[in-house]
This record gives structure tokens, sequence and C-alpha cells, in this order.
């Protein structure tokens, strides 16, 4: 069967671990969007894969990762974590494929990227600056988009960005007085990227297709989560791809009718990186101790991400929008130790209770949350395998989140590392 696992938050649900578990029963593993924001981890044994652009199923061998036209590619990481991978034993270029049709994050996205947050001042958006917004604005504005398959002609690739380098000079100089960019440098440096990435950009949506008339299983790895998705998500304080279960067959090409399991990924709590109204957070001692608790540090960028209470609101919102059959929840392990925990069920908004997720992000920043409160647990987790071995109250708790967010949770995470789950059913 085909799955796709998709974050149900604000990013960072431990995709990568989930992937990296299901990976073993797939033949290939898909990245339908995004790009070099995301990170990843996937811990074996005392290794530790922080990934970026690659699909999580980089570190099992024999799985086929594809990147598929919905990702923004920046050739640069990308060939780092592929020269990363080799210095760890780990080949991926046989079995890599970029689509033709990705469109390439180069120099002057990153420098946009950082010039219009510096610009916004206060009113940033807090992104990862790794030019993911500037690169799908190219995307949909047509005229000054490069994609892999451009690679392929350097001639007219140097005409192109003749074209388009002159243009960002001009606008970054007159809009931010920023220094101009040299071709010869952008170029230099595709030529490099061409030379070393060309043996693996085909038409993915092709071999997807044959792949699944052959029988293989694919696995489809969503980046970002629901509530960061462009148009679903609580805009402007979003990224620029369609991140919830929408995004997939757009991505790469393949209808979620394909698709016989979605997966929505969540964390027992809630977290959030960048700017943006949350409603359940807990900006006090409480999210102090989650983010020490649970490392909540950015994967990407390293910032301290912001903590709070589990939103059963938003999560609902997320499962319901993508479709979700299941729910694997992680870092259960995270809430041990505290005497109380609070599930947010619904919102109160000038005076009006509701359980419907507002994503417009000046209602949501006035919505005032409304919580259930259940008892804690104490001790080590990491070591239960079954669900009816976990103390009474944190299954209370799994239970409590399921009955609202009205979605099974087959999937409990009790530790960073791939052993480190409960199957349940
Ligand atoms: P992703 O972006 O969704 O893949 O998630 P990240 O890798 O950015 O962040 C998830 C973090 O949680 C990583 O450091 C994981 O190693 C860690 N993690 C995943 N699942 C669990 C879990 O069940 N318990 C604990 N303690 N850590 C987990
Ligand atoms: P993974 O795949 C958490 C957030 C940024 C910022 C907003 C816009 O690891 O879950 P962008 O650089 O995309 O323009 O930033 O989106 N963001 C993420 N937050 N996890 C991610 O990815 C994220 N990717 C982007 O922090 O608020
Ligand atoms: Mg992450």
């Amino acid at each position: 069967m085909n799955c796709c696992v998709v974050g149900l938050q604000w990013g960072d649900e431990g995709k990568g671990k989930v992937v990296d578990i299901l990976a073993a029963n797939s033949d290939i593993v898909v990245r339908y969007g995004g790009g070099a924001n995301a990170g990843h981890t996937v811990i074996i044994g005392d290794e530790r894969f922080a990934l970026h652009l690659m699909p999580s199923g980089a570190v099992r061998p024999g799985t086929t990762c594809v990147i598929a036209n919905g990702v923004v590619v920046d050739p640069e990481v990308l060939l780092g974590e592929i020269d990363g991978l080799a210095k760890r034993g780990i080949d991926i270029l046989s079995r890599l494929l970029i689509s033709e049709n990705a469109h390439v994050v180069l120099d002057y996205h990153k420098a946009e990227d950082q010039l219009r947050e510096t610009a916004l001042g206060r009113d940033k958006i807090g992104t990862t600056a790794r030019g993911i917004g500037p690169c799908y604005a190219d995307k949909s504005g047509r005229s000054y988009a490069v994609r892999m398959a451009d690679f392929r002609d350097m001639d007219a690739l140097h005409d192109k960005l003749e074209k388009i380098v002159t243009y960002k000079n001009t606008v970054f100089h007159a809009l931010y007085g920023a220094e101009p960019m040299r071709l010869d440098v952008i170029f230099e440096k595709c030529r490099h990227y061409a030379d070393r990435l060309s043996c693996c950009v085909t038409n993915t949506t092709r071999y997807l297709h044959e792949s699944m008339d052959a029988g293989k299983r694919v696995l489809f790895e969503g980046a970002q989560g629901a509530l960061l998705d462009l148009d679903h998500g609580t805009f402007p304080f979003v990224t620029s791809s369609n991140a919830s279960a929408l995004g997939l067959g757009a991505g790469c090409g393949v209808p979620a009718k394909m698709v016989g399991k979605f997966i929505g990924l969540v964390k027992a709590y809630s977290t959030r990186v960048g700017a943006g109204p949350f409603p359940s957070e807990q900006d006090n001692a409480i999210g102090d101790l989650i983010r020490e608790k649970g490392h909540e540090y950015g994967t990407t960028t390293g910032r301290p991400r912001r903590c709070g209470w589990f939103d059963a609101v938003a999560v609902s919102y997320s499962a319901r929008i993508g479709g979700i059959d299941e729910i694997a929840m992680m870092h259960l392990d995270t809430l041990a130790g505290l005497k109380e925990l609070k599930i947010c069920r619904s919102y109160r908004i000038a005076g009006d209770e509701t359980t419907f997720f507002p994503c417009d992000a000046s209602e949501l920043a006035a919505a005032e949350c409304v919580y259930e409160t259940v008892d804690g647990w104490e001790g080590d987790l990491s070591h239960i395998r079954d669900f009816n071995d976990l103390p009474e109250t944190a299954k209370a708790y799994v239970l409590a989140v399921e009955k609202l967010v009205k979605v099974p949770i087959s999937l409990v995470g009790v530790g960073p590392k791939r052993s480190e789950v409960i199957f349940r059913g």
C-alpha cells in the first residue's frame, strides 16, 4: 500500500523518524514539497542524520529516493547532503531521482529572503532564510525561473541567468540598496551543479506511475505541517508551498486516491518556529520545560521553538482538510514529570465558542483556548513497547486526544530512536 506521512501542526512533528520507520516496508520514498527549510531528523543507533532536501528513506539502503516537481531544490544543500551521506558510507547518487520540473533555489533567492525579512523588521515572518518564498514566487511568476531541466543546456541557461541576474540586481539595489550579484559566479556554480546532478534528473511523474504499475510501494514524505500551508495555514505566517496533505497531488503528479493511507504526525504538545499566532503557546516555565526536555531547537536554523499545549482544534482541522486516516503522536515521553496537562478542546473568540480552526491570522490571534485538564505521569517511557504498559494517566492522555481529534492514534513515540515507538493496532 502507498502511504503519505504529513505534519498536522507547525512542522517538526517527527516526520523524519516515522518516514524512516515506514521506509523499511517501502521501495520508494518521495519528497513532494518544500525545500531546504525542512529539517528531518533520523536517529539510527548512535548516529543522527538531519536531512533537509533528501527524503528520509536515504538512510535505508535499497530505497529509491525521489525529489519530485513540487520541491524547490537548493543544489548546494543537496550536494552537501549527498557528500555528507557518502562520508558516512551511504551511497545515494545511484538511487536518487530529481524531477526535471523541480525549481532551483539559487543565491539570489536566499539573498532576497534575507533582505526582505530584514526590511520587514518587526513584521517579519521569521523564515528559515533558505530562499523558499522567493523561489516559489519566481515559479508562479514564470518569467524568471530556473528548473532542473535547464541544467541540460548550459548556453541557454547562461542567457536566462543573464536576464534574471540583471533583473534581480536592479530590484535589490532599488529596494534595499544591495550590492550587485555576479552572473559569472552564479553561472559557474550552476555548471558545477549540472555536472554533478544531471545524472539524477528525470521525469519523476512517469517514474512514479510506472513503478506503481509494477507494484512498487511508495511512501510520500510531507515537509513542514498543515498549519504552515500557503492556502490553508495561518497566512501570512506560513511557508510558500501547500504543506498540508493537499500538496501531494500537485507536488508529484500522483492523485490522492492512489495513496492508501494518510498518516498525520503530531507531537503530544505543540511547537512553532518563527512568527504567527499560536493560541496554546506557553511562553512561561511550562513552555521552557517542554523545550528543554524535548530538545525543541530548530533542526535547520537552531532557533528555540515556541512550545505549548496540544491543540485539538488545530489538529482536527488539519486532519479534516488532509483526509487523515491515522495519527502518529510523537514525544509522549517528553511530557513525563508534569503534574497536570492541558489539551485545548475549543476556542473562545469574541465571546463565541468554536471547535473549527480559523486560519485567518488576526482571528486566530484573538482566540482564547478552552482547556481540558488531565493528570500527568512520572518516569521514563522510552522502554515501553505495548500501549497497555503505559502509566494509566499517559494512556488516558492519548485517549483524550484521540476522542477530541476523532482520528485513531495508531503509533505513539516514546523517544527519538527508531525503536522507541508503540504500535497500536
Ligand atoms: P520533522 O521535521 O517532522 O522530521 O521533525 P524534526 O526532526 O525537525 O524534529 C523532531 C525532533 O524530535 C527530532 O529531534 C527527533 O529526533 C525527535 N523525536 C522524534 N520522535 C520523538 C519521540 O517520540 N520522543 C522524543 N523524545 N523525541 C522524538
Ligand atoms: P519541517 O519539514 C518548522 C516555518 C519557518 C517560518 C515559516 C516560513 O522540518 O517540519 P520559510 O523558510 O518556509 O519561508 O519559513 O515556516 N518553517 C518551518 N517550521 N519546520 C519546518 O519544516 C519548517 N519549514 C518552514 O520557521 O515560520
Ligand atoms: Mg523539522
